[in-house]
Order: structure tokens, then sequence, then C-alpha cells
């Protein structure tokens, strides 16, 4: 039989024992509790939201209205999160009547609940209008002077909402296993482009106002918007991409390979359904690496190397539209469910599109990252190291950890193994299939898996259930030996033995460079070897940010003497708002006796990043 045929016919047998099980799903889905949200969707859920904002960048707030249309069950109140939102009148249209509203708890960090009172109990959709405003503070807005900018004449604006910010821009049920569709129409300067995660504009309005849809329902984490001096470009027929003009053409040939990593995720795992794909390529303050926001993924401009050899970030951005926007993590303990199957997903993409030997490498550079964060939490924090962790009463920040992505990753790695690549690939396309536009917890999951991938004896000789709930690395964790990297194994062998030993790198990619650092830092590098390498590869100069960063951190310990590098690294520090470089950065800095240093950067550096880098910098500077 044809691979394809079998695939076919594995998956209609699927299909119908999956529907047996539909209802006791649907059933579960309701009953999930969110640690991490004050809403009560047993009672009221969000269904619907339409917005109605403007930006004012004299004040930096957003002013406006949130209509939401909850779906109610005899309900007398509707609980909603708020955090740090000036609330000025609450009222329904359909009673034509204001409605009396408070602030009821208040804590740290998951921020204020919002009671809204009903004049009686209410069973249907029921339709609120709250005015409101953010505050200058909010934590999920970024809002930069015309100098953060590239083109430095404008102002810009973005959101990060992801774990739990949306609710410091939209009085909102801020908990990503409640999801809603939404409507916007966002004021902005004359001359300036708003985007959201929805559908968007190609040119300048010539008002300044501007409309979105996003039809399908998804979490308030998935909430975005921005606004600045944009531009867009066409990459393919239903790809694109925005930013500043400066750097439009850069962006638009470095993400020129998107069309064809959407055709291969399709190709795997069955149809993208949010329609179009375009990125937006932000300002350097930008915290992450890339954020999936739905039909819109937002990204670090340091990304743009100018030989595309950083693009594994968008194949990982574009996973999350199967593995995160459409299936998603019911509560932030279940982060995993996102992040795992997205990472592996995104190897599976990158060796359709790029080959095994380019993707056998970023698994094992994952598989290091893995390695070195595991054995670290087993010294004083092994909890750390559980794909199902407790975040219940801590910040779901705290989850983003190389656990949740690298070892769900070799996780499902595993999986395949156990039962093969065919089998898997069906299991994985059905899945998504079937939980479509639904948030699942790490049970569910549990469940799934073992009713329609493992059975009973596979269950019973293997460690699946220590791979989800215990501590540290299983036994049986897979690894690979990349062909492209026993070249650089050799010439660091050779190189720690003699130091002027000359070696081939013209065809090294990023990640070979990468792997190299890795293992200089597990070696006895002298600093003559520092600067010998210096002097052959200019690493402190360079314009790849991922190999900076790798240097930085391999060089700073290693009380490597350099004056240029000093500079280098405050510049970087100071430009760059990107958390996975500027942590490691700072805190080798802290433990190599440069804490002074690292103070005097940071004090002046800080009103620069967005508030997720400021929070985590916060506790180690401070
Ligand atoms: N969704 C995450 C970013 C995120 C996670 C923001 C948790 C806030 C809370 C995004 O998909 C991501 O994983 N970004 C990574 C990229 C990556 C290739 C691992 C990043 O920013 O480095
Ligand atoms: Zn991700």
């Amino acid at each position: 039989m044809k691979p394809y045929l079998s695939c076919i016919l594995v998956l209609s047998l699927f299909l119908t024992s999956c529907q047996i099980q539909e209802k006791s799903y649907m059933h579960s889905i309701l009953n999930k509790t969110d640690p991490h949200s004050y809403a009560n969707p047993r009672k009221a859920e969000l269904k619907s939201l339409k917005l109605d904002l403007e930006a004012n960048f004299k004040k930096n707030i957003l002013f406006g209205s949130a209509i939401l249309t909850l779906d109610c069950l005899n309900a007398d109140t509707i609980k909603l999160d708020t955090d740090n939102l000036t609330i000025k009148r609450v009222y329904s249209e359909s009673l034509k009547t204001d409605l009396k509203f408070e602030f009821g708890k208040k804590d740290k960090i998951i921020g204020t609940e919002l009671l809204v009172f009903l004049s009686k109990k209410i069973t249907g959709n029921f339709t609120i209008h709250i005015d409101y405003e953010t505050s200058s503070e909010a934590k999920a807005l970024q809002w930069l002077k015309p100098e953060q900018t590239n083109g430095k004449t404008k102002p810009f604006l973005f959101t990060q909402s992801q774990a739990i910010l949306a609710r410091s821009w939209i009085p909102i049920q801020d908990g990503p296993g409640i999801r809603f569709c939404y409507n916007a129409k966002i004021k902005v300067p004359k001359g300036m482009m708003a985007l959201m995660s929805a559908s968007n504009p190609k040119e300048l309005s010539h008002d300044g106002i501007y409309e979105f849809e996003m039809k399908q329902p998804i979490p308030a984490y998935l909430m975005a918007l921005a606004i600045g001096d944009i531009s867009f470009k066409a990459t393919g027929h239903r790809t694109g991409v925005y930013a500043e003009p400066k750097i439009l053409e850069s962006a638009a040939w470095e993400f020129g390979e998107t069309e064809k990593m959407i055709a291969e995720a399709e190709k795997l795992y069955g149809p993208y359904k949010w329609e179009r794909y375009d990125l937006l390529v932000l300002p350097p303050s930008f915290p992450f690496g890339g954020m999936e926001n739905p039909r819109l993924t937002f990204l670090t401009p340091t990304v743009i190397s100018g030989d595309r050899s950083l693009v594994a970030l968008i194949a990982h951005e574009l996973a999350h539209s199967w593995s995160g926007n459409l299936v998603t993590n019911a509560t932030w303990n279940d982060f995993w469910l996102n992040e795992g199957f997205t990472v592996y997903f995104e190897n599976r993409i990158m060796e359709a599109v790029y080959g095994k030997d380019y993707s056998d490498m970023l698994r094992k550079l994952s598989y290091s990252e893995l390695y070195s964060e595991v054995q670290e939490f087993m010294i004083a924090s092994p909890n750390e190291t559980k794909l199902g962790i407790n975040l219940d009463g801590r910040n779901p920040d705290d989850g983003v950890t190389s656990i949740a992505y690298d070892k769900g990753f070799h996780f499902l790695l595993l999986l395949e193994n156990l039962v093969g690549r065919k089998k898997f690939d069906c299991f994985l396309k059905e899945y998504f299939e079937f939980f479509q536009f639904e948030s699942i917890t790490t049970k569910e999951f549990v469940k799934y898996l073992r009713s329609n991938l493992i059975d009973d004896d596979q269950w019973n000789t293997t460690n699946i259930e220590e791979w989800i709930f215990g501590v540290g690395l299983p036994s049986n964790c897979p690894t690979v030996s990349p062909q492209r990297f026993k070249a650089v194994n050799e010439v660091v062998n050779k190189f720690i033995l003699d130091e002027s030993h000359e070696f081939e790198s013209k065809l090294w990619s990023t990640h070979e460079w990468l792997y190299f650092i890795d293992l200089l830092k597990k070696s006895e590098v002298t600093e003559m070897g520092l600067k010998e390498l210096e002097k052959r590869f200019h690493f402190t100069h360079i314009e790849n940010s991922e190999i900076f960063a790798a240097w930085a951190t391999l060089v700073i310990p290693r009380d490597y003497q350099n004056i240029d590098f000093d500079d280098k690294v405050s510049e970087f520090l100071k430009r760059v708002g990107r958390r996975k470089f500027l942590t490691p950065i700072y805190r080798a800095l802290i433990n190599s006796g440069k804490k002074a240093f690292a103070q005097k950067i940071y004090s002046e550096a800080r009103s620069g990043y967005h508030s997720v880098s400021q929070e985590t910098l916060d506790d180690l500077l401070k």
C-alpha cells in the first residue's frame, strides 16, 4: 500500500474512534479552573469582543471602549481580569441602564478582579459596554520614543500579551482556556499604521482609523496591537512582511522562504486555518525572539542576519498556528503543550525545507541547552524540571524555561521513535483536527495519547508518566550526533591542544559556530586562545546577534581583556531588549565579579526595555 493511502486509512479509523469520545472531552473542558484568572466561565464566558480605542502618544495611553458579549448561565455577576486600568463606566444597551461595578480581589501577579453586577439573573448571551483607559505603565504596552526606532522620526507602540498581560490593556477574561472572536476600530495619529492579530491593512489610512476582524476564536493572550511608521511588502500569495521602511527590503529577503515553510507545515499536519500569515519586524526592544500573534507574528529584528540562518524562529512561530493557536494550553501549567509541540513541529518544518543534516544541528543544540538547564535545576529546584509544572500562586513567566520547550520536544521525539514516524504524524494531524479551536490540559492530552497512540503494553513498558510528571531527564531521552558537527568536534579537540591550530570554517553556518562556542564553554580554552579566535573571526564585531551573545557569555567569565569588547557588550545591552540574550549576558557579568559594570549599564538601559525584560532583570540586578 502507498504510504499516504495507509495514512488515510489509519486516519479514518482514528476519526471514527475519536467521534465516540468527543462528548466526554467537551465536558471536561468546561470544568477547568485557571489559577491565573479571576473569570468564572461556568457562569459567564466571553464569546466576542469589540474594541474601539484611540492611541494617545503624548500621554502613552489607550482609551475608548470594550464591548464584551458573554454566554451566561444564571449569572448575576460578571468577573473580568484587569491590571492597572481605569474603568469609567459600565453599561448595558439592551437593559438601557448603567451597571454597577467594583474592583474585587487584588494580587501583585494576577492583577485586579473587576466585578460587574447585573440587575437580574441572566442566562444566554449578554453584552456589556466598558469605557476605560490604560495606565501609561501598562505592562503589555511598550511606548517607544522616535529615537528607539529605526527611522527615528515617529514613535512606536507594541503589545506583548502573553502570558497574562492582555488584562493591562483590555478588561477581559484573560485565561488561555477562554476563546472569543473580535472586531476592533483603532484610531492613531495620521501617517502611522496600526496592525493587529487579525485582518490587516496593507496601506496607510487617510484618517488614521483602522478596522480589524478576527473571525476565529482565540484566547486573550493572542490579542495584539502595533502602531508605527510601518510599510508592507508581499513575499508570497498569502505571506508578507511589515517593517519600518528602512529595513523592509532586507526583512522581506530574509524571510523570503516563509511560503515554502507553510506549504511543508500543511503537508505535515493539515491546512493552515488563519488565511494569511504575515510577519511584523519590531524595533530591537521587543523582549522575545518571536510571538505567534495569529495572522501576524511579531519578531525581533535580531533575526535578520543577512544570510537567512536564523529563520528556524519563523518555523517556530508558524508552527504555533497549529500548536498553541489552534490547540491551546488550557492553563499556564500546561505551557509545554504549546511550546514542546511547537519546537517539535518547528524541527520537522526545518527538516522538510532545509534537510535532515540541518535540522539535526538544531536538535543537538536543543539537547545541549536542555541538558545544562536540567543539571542546574536539579541542584536546588528539581520540581522546575517537570513538564506538568505547578505554577499556582507564581508568575506564569516562571514556566518559560527550556523544560517546556526542549524537554517537551524530546518527549515528542521519544514518542515518534516509539511508534514510528508515519504513525506519529497521523496521530498529530488528527490531534490538531480533533482539538482545533479548543484549549486542553496535560491530563486531557495524556488521556488522548493513551486512547489514540500508546497501547497499554507500551504504556507499561515505557516511562511516559515519568517524562510528563517526573523530575530530571529520563534515561531514554533520544540524542543525535549531527554529521555537520563532527568536524566541529574535531576542530575543538585540536584547538584545545594547540591554540595555533588552523582550521577550515568557510562553510560553517551560524549553528556550527554556536556549537563551536558551546564546546569551548565546556573546555579549558585560555585567554590566548580566545584572543587568537578574535583575531581570526572578529566575534566582538560580528553582526549576527546569536553568535555575539554566545561569544559574550563565553569570554565574560574567562576574564578576557579587550577594551573594544566592553564597549560592544554595553552597546548591545543598551540597544537590544530580547530577554534571551540579556539574561545570560547580565548573569555572566554578575558571576564574574563585574556586577558594578552590569548595574551601570542596566541603570541606563532599563527604561528602554519592555516590562517583561525589566521584571526578570530587576530580580537579577537590584
Ligand atoms: N510564545 C513564545 C514567547 C512567549 C512565551 C512569550 C511565554 C511570553 C510568555 C514564542 O513562541 C517563543 O517561544 N519565542 C522564542 C522563540 C523560540 C524559537 C524558542 C523566543 O522568543 O526566543
Ligand atoms: Zn513558542
